[in-house]
C-alpha cells in the first residue's frame, strides 16, 4: 500500500530492489583485495562527501585529471549496484585500475561480501542520525527516478521506521557496524553531525585511521574542496550528470545541514518517532545528535 513504482523484496530481512538481488551470486563472492577500502553507510548519511575525501587523500596529487574527469561514483563504484544500462559496481569495482581501490555499499554489515573481512580491509563506517537521513532519504527519493515512490512525508516516515525504504531498516544498519567494530579493528565508525561541526578535526582522524601522513596544508586544502557548497558546484561531486535524478525536484546536494528535520517532522511525529526510536535503540550504547 505504499504506492512503489519499483517495489522491493525483502531480502533476508533488508529492503531491496531487485535489480540487486538479481546480481547477488556476484556481489556475494566479489574478491576483495586487502588493500580495498570499503565506505559502508545507509543511504544519505554522507556517503559522497567521505567517497571524495578519501578519493583526493588518496589520489588528489598523483593523478588530477581524475578530479576533473570522472564523475565521483565512477571513480568510487557502488559495489551493488545493477541498473539497467549501465555497468554493474561490482564489475566497475572489478576493473578499477587504483591502488587502493576505494569502494562504496550501503550494504548492512550482515550482508558485505566475506571476503573484506577476510581480508581484513579498512572499513569507514559514515552514520547520520535517524531523523535526518529519513529527511534527506524522502527529497532523494522524490527526485530519484529509479527509487520507489515515496508518497507523501507522513507515509514514508512510517515506512523508514517500520524498516521498509531501501536497505533499511536503519536502526539495524547502524547498530550492526557498531557492534561490529567491538571485534573488527579495521573498522572506523564516524559521524554525519562531527563532519559538519569539524570536517577538518575528522580528516585528521581518517589520516590517523587510514595511516597517512597527510601535511596540514593539504587537509586544509582538502577540507576547502570539500566544503557543500564546493561540492555542489563541482559537476564531477554533485551528480548533475545523471540522468535518472530531476534536480528540480530537489537537487542531490540538497542542504547539507544537522537539524533540518525540524522542519518536516510535525510535533505529534516528532513523538511518535522518539518513542519508537527508544524501543529500537534500547540495548545499543550507539548516540546521535540531532542537532549541533
Ligand atoms: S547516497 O545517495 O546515499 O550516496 O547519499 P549520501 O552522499 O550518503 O548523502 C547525501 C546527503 O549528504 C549531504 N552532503 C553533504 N553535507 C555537507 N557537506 C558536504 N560536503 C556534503 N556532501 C553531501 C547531501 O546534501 C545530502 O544531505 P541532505 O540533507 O539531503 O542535504
Amino acid at each position: 500500500s505504499y504506492g512503489t513504482s519499483l517495489p522491493l523484496t525483502d531480502f533476508e530481512g533488508v529492503s531491496l530492489v531487485h535489480f540487486i538481488t538479481d546480481n547477488w551470486e556476484n556481489i556475494k563472492n566479489f574478491k576483495a583485495r586487502p588493500d580495498d577500502i570499503l565506505i559502508a553507510t545507509h543511504p544519505k548519511a554522507g556517503t559522497t562527501w567521505v567517497s571524495y575525501i578519501l578519493d583526493l587523500l588518496y589520489f588528489g596529487n598523483t593523478s588530477p585529471e581524475r578530479q576533473t574527469s570522472l564523475p565521483i561514483y565512477l571513480r568510487v563504484p557502488f559495489l551493488e549496484a545493477n541498473f539497467p544500462e549501465t555497468p554493474s559496481g561490482e564489475d566497475l569495482a572489478n576493473k578499477l585500475a587504483t591502488t587502493p581501490r576505494i569502494i562504496k555499499t550501503h550494504l548492512p554489515v550482515q550482508l558485505v561480501p566475506k571476503s573484506f573481512w577476510e581480508q581484513n580491509c579498512r572499513v569507514v563506517y559514515v552514520a547520520r542520525n535517524a531523523k535526518d537521513s529519513a529527511v534527506s532519504y524522502y527529497h532523494f527519493d522524490r527526485m530519484n527516478m529509479i527509487s520507489a515512490e515515496p508518497g507523501d512525508w507522513n507515509t514514508y516516515l512510517q515506512r523508514f521506521m517500520d524498516g521498509k525504504t531501501m536497505f533499511g531498516p536503519w536502526y539495524n544498519h547502524v547498530c550492526g557496524y557498531w557492534e561490529k567494530k567491538q571485534t573488527y579493528p579495521n573498522l572506523h565508525y564516524m559521524f554525519f553531525e562531527d563532519m559538519v561541526e569539524d570536517t577538518g578535526r575528522q580528516l585528521e582522524h581518517l589520516c590517523s585511521f587510514l595511516g597517512l601522513s597527510t601535511s596540514t596544508e593539504e587537509r586544509k586544502r582538502i577540507t576547502k574542496g570539500v566544503h557543500f557548497d564546493a561540492m555542489k558546484q563541482n559537476k564531477m561531486t554533485n551528480y548533475s550528470a545523471v540522468p535518472v535524478m530531476d534536480f528540480k525536484i530537489s537537487p542531490f546536494m540538497r542542504k547539507g545541514k544537522v537539524g533540518d528535520w525540524k522542519n518536516h517532522f510535525t510535533v505529534a511525529q516528532n513523538e511518535q518517532f522518539d518513542k519508537h526510536y527508544k524501543e529500537k535503540m534500547k540495548s545499543t550504547t550507539l548516540q546521535f545528535r540531532t542537532q549541533i
